[in-house]
């Protein structure tokens, strides 16, 4: 599908966001696993997040679908059932790396793959700590999906991650929930905690030592009635274009503002973004707040080390708002970005390009100089929905109207996307 994006003169308006997509996948999976009917309201209506759903169900979960709230009804830690063909996580990294260490566990074997670009990703960095726990695990080439699972018992762990992963972290302390003894996560660089935080509100027993997270084995979990936050990097998309427009307001209500997402909001900040949060308050252990922007003159910077990993979804927006900075954005430290639904460092270049925005390209990074202009023309999402909305955010600030190519791509964890868009542009 192609959308055509015409400039905006300036996004005014009061918003609601569809539910975070990390804490949506968390919710379900839990839930799953947990004793009796929990209700999770807000639930994402990503594609990615309806995948999740799809695997619970394969595995004898009853999931029950109304608009806003989906029912999902837990059998406990052993209710899961063999699931009959192939386990399917269509475009959803989260999806396949997080349930993974649950299958890990389970008294059968199973398979689990995904789309083309699923089938790309690397899982060498789940295989090795579940192997390392007593699983049997191969997958294609050695390292991509599908994952043929050869379920057991697993033996609790403590794990240091070669990179930050809050994929990795939760994949490990959801074997260790089935598994005996304690399993620990060293986290040496912070990465999102709503597994930890989830874990909690479900009842299980869960340390935060410094930089080790811990997991008892075995916990008997509570089905819970939960509201899903509003997804802060859906919102990113809503920031920036906001900050690139001038005289643009937006209000954006119900957001999830874990302090473990909200380094975007601080860097914006230090840059020179006018963004401020209030109505905060606590929802089953997540933040909450309205976060009100206002177009601002941006400054620009550098996003290197453990910066990088707490934007790292938020990168190819950002380039965008950097580029039309007054001194550029400098990225380093990303080699992440290649290995995500697409490899982001390529996908942004040859949009920028596209678009006549100059920008150099490193093998872990990338520079974009500032006061630059976006040209009119045809992008590609190539199949990576935060490329389809990056881009659709910089068509915004373009002289004429742009092309998305492959912009359904955008539904994966936001399908109201476009429409949203129109609803706060004035053009
Ligand atoms: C996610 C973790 C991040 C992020 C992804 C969602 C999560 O991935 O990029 O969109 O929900 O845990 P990594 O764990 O690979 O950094």
């Amino acid at each position: 599908m192609q959308v055509t994006v015409s400039p905006a003169s300036r996004l005014t308006g009061s918003l609601r966001l569809p539910g975070d997509k990390s804490i949506s996948h968390r919710y379900a999976m839990i839930a799953s696993i947990a004793e009796g009917s929990s209700r999770l309201e807000g639930y994402s209506t990503g594609a990615d997040c309806q995948s999740t759903l799809g695997c619970v169900e394969a595995l004898g979960i009853r999931v029950e679908r109304a608009p806003g709230v989906v029912i999902v009804h837990g059998t406990g830690l052993d209710g899961w059932r063999a699931p009959s063909g192939q386990l399917d996580a269509g475009n959803s990294g989260s999806t396949i790396r997080m349930i993974s260490g649950m299958l890990a566990a389970q008294p059968f074997d199973s398979t689990i793959g995904g789309d083309e670009s699923l089938s790309k990703r690397p899982m060498e960095r789940i295989m090795k700590p579940l192997a390392l726990m007593g699983a049997r695990i191969t997958a294609h080439n050695g390292k991509y999906p599908p994952l043929s699972i050869h379920g057991g018992r697993l033996t609790g762990i403590e794990y240091e991650p070669p990179m930050a992963s809050a994929q990795v972290k939760t994949c490990v302390l959801f074997a260790g929930l089935h598994a005996e003894g304690v399993t620990s996560v060293i986290e040496k660089t912070q990465t999102r905690n709503h597994t930890e935080v989830a874990l909690h509100e479900f009842g299980a027993k869960l340390r935060h030592e410094g930089d080790v997270i811990s997991v008892e084995g075995r916990p008997r979990l509570k089905a819970r009635t939960l509201q899903v936050p509003g997804d802060l990097s859906s919102a990113a998309f809503f920031l920036v274009a906001t900050l690139l427009r001038p005289d643009s307001h937006l209000v954006l209500e119900g957001v999830g503002i874990s302090p473990s997402r909200t380094a975007l909001i601080d860097w914006l900040r230090s840059i020179g973004a006018n963004i401020e949060v209030r109505d905060q308050k606590l929802s089953a252990g997540e933040p909450i707040g309205t976060i009100e922007v206002h177009s601002s003159d941006i400054e620009g910077g550098i996003i290197e080390k453990a910066m990088t990993a707490a934007l790292i979804d938020e990168i190819p927006v950002l380039a965008v708002l950097g580029a039309t900075s007054r001194k550029g954005l400098i990225v380093r430290d990303a080699s992440e970005l290649r290995v995500k639904e697409t490899d982001r460092i390529a996908t942004v270049a040859e949009n920028m390009q596209r678009m006549g925005v100059k920008m150099e390209v490193g093998p872990d990074g990338f520079s974009i100089p500032g006061g630059q202009k976006f040209r009119a023309a045809m992008v590609d999402s190539f199949g990576d929905h935060r490329i389809a909305m990056a881009f659709a955010v910089a068509a915004l600030a373009a002289d004429g109207d742009c092309t998305i190519d492959n912009a359904e791509a955008a539904s994966v964890s936001f399908p109201e996307f476009y429409d949203t868009l129109l609803q706060v542009r004035t053009t």
